[in-house]
């Protein structure tokens, strides 16, 4: 599985074949600019919520990729009524598709769309295929209920939000990672704006003082699960 950090909580990731694109918010990203998300690659689009931050590209690469949204059900009856097509799961659900299998999670965030909509609620995935796992927090808090990933998926790469504010901070991701019991957390969710601007070094050092590693990608660039 290979995963490539497009910016923000904006994700690629290419398994079993196929082109998955992850809460796409990268034109709006001014640190994101060298990205032409013309040339992304896009079997399915998954959003964690419906916030401005996460769904600004949907519609238009949905509509360039003829790209099905996989979301909780509130977004995709929204998409779906503007004409798009999705698949629809609620936390608990579970699902095999043709490129691995989804599982999808609590967060403990908000959710409404830029013109008010209601968006349901928040949600992660775990995504499992190539005989790995990979945890996709979305935006949330450090919660309890994280302890409850491990029991059913060994943990390869989570992926967490560091940047504090409206999500985790780095102290708190690191207590995330000892409760879904996985050593390699892959960070999202900072230096967009100054108000979730984070320290690298620092952040990768509380990492590695515990044994554990904090990978913080350049936009645009990739790692191998
Ligand atoms: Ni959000
Ligand atoms: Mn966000």
């Amino acid at each position: 599985m290979e995963i490539t950090y497009y910016g923000h909580a904006s994700l690629g990731i290419a398994i079993n074949g196929f082109h998955l694109l992850v809460d796409p918010f990268i034109s709006g990203n001014p640190k994101a600019s060298h990205i032409d998300i013309k040339a992304l690659e896009a079997d399915y689009i998954l959003l964690t919520h419906a916030h401005y931050d996460h769904v600004l590209d949907v519609e238009a690469l949905a509509k360039s990729k003829n790209a099905p949204i996989i979301a909780n059900h509130e977004i995709v009856t929204y998409y779906e009524q503007k004409g798009f097509s999705g698949h629809a799961m609620n936390p608990g659900g579970s699902r095999k598709f043709e490129f691995g299998t989804l599982k999808v999670v609590p967060a403990v965030h908000s959710s409404s769309f830029p013109d008010g909509t209601y968006g349901g609620n928040p949600v992660g995935f775990v995504l499992k295929g190539e005989s790995k796992t990979v945890y996709i927090s979305g935006d949330t808090a450090l919660t309890m209920d994280m302890q409850l990933i491990p029991l059913f998926h060994p943990i390869d790469l989570a992926i967490f939000p560091v940047g504090g504010n409206f999500t985790m901070d780095v102290d708190e991701a690191l207590i995330a990672s000892d409760f879904v019991a996985c050593n390699r957390v892959l960070g999202a969710h900072y230096d967009t704006a100054a108000l979730i601007e984070i320290d690298h070094e620092a952040a990768k050092n509380k990492f590695r003082e515990k044994g554990k590693e904090l990978v913080l990608l350049d936009i645009g660039a990739s790692l191998q699960v």
